[in-house]
């Protein structure tokens, strides 16, 4: 599994806690984001992001922002992206089975009440149903352009 993660000044430990998580389970993760307090702006990051994976070889991406508000509404600008931002582990796992998407998103400065690392385990756990579901995702897709 290929994941792609970006993120800004507002989620750099949150970005570092999830490519610990997610490398301790053998997912490879390639960091475009940053690594430091400086301020960027976070529809650069998802831009960069969502990009290079539309250009191929990436499963998923994951997007970090302070509130992963603005990253996420910035990636799902982005032709062929459907970025999630699950509140907890219930909508995680819901999203993967409903929307399929290819991105998630969390912010770095909001208390979760469930930990990131699982609700990624909630969303990498998950299939997607298909079915009537596959009919909405198509119907999201339709409404690009
Ligand atoms: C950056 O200060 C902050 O606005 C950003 O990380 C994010 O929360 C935007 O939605």
């Amino acid at each position: 599994m290929k994941i792609i993660i970006g993120n800004d000044h507002g989620a750099v430990e949150l970005k570092q806690r999830i490519i610990k998580h997610l490398e301790s389970k053998g997912f490879e993760c390639e960091n475009i984001g940053v690594d430091s307090d400086a301020s960027v702006d976070y529809p650069d990051i998802a831009e960069k992001a969502c990009r290079q994976f539309n250009d191929g070889g990436y499963d998923y991406g994951i997007l970090c922002c302070g509130t992963g508000i603005g990253i996420s509404i910035s990636a799902n600008k982005i032709d062929g992206i459907r970025c999630s931002l699950p509140q907890d582990c219930f909508a995680a796992q819901a999203t993967r089975a409903h929307n399929n998407p290819n991105f998630i998103a969390f912010g770095g400065r909001i208390e979760y009440k469930d930990k990131v690392e699982d609700m990624l385990d909630s969303f990498f756990d998950t299939e997607f149903e298909g079915g009537r579901h596959q009919t909405r995702v198509d119907k999201i897709m339709g409404l690009e352009g």
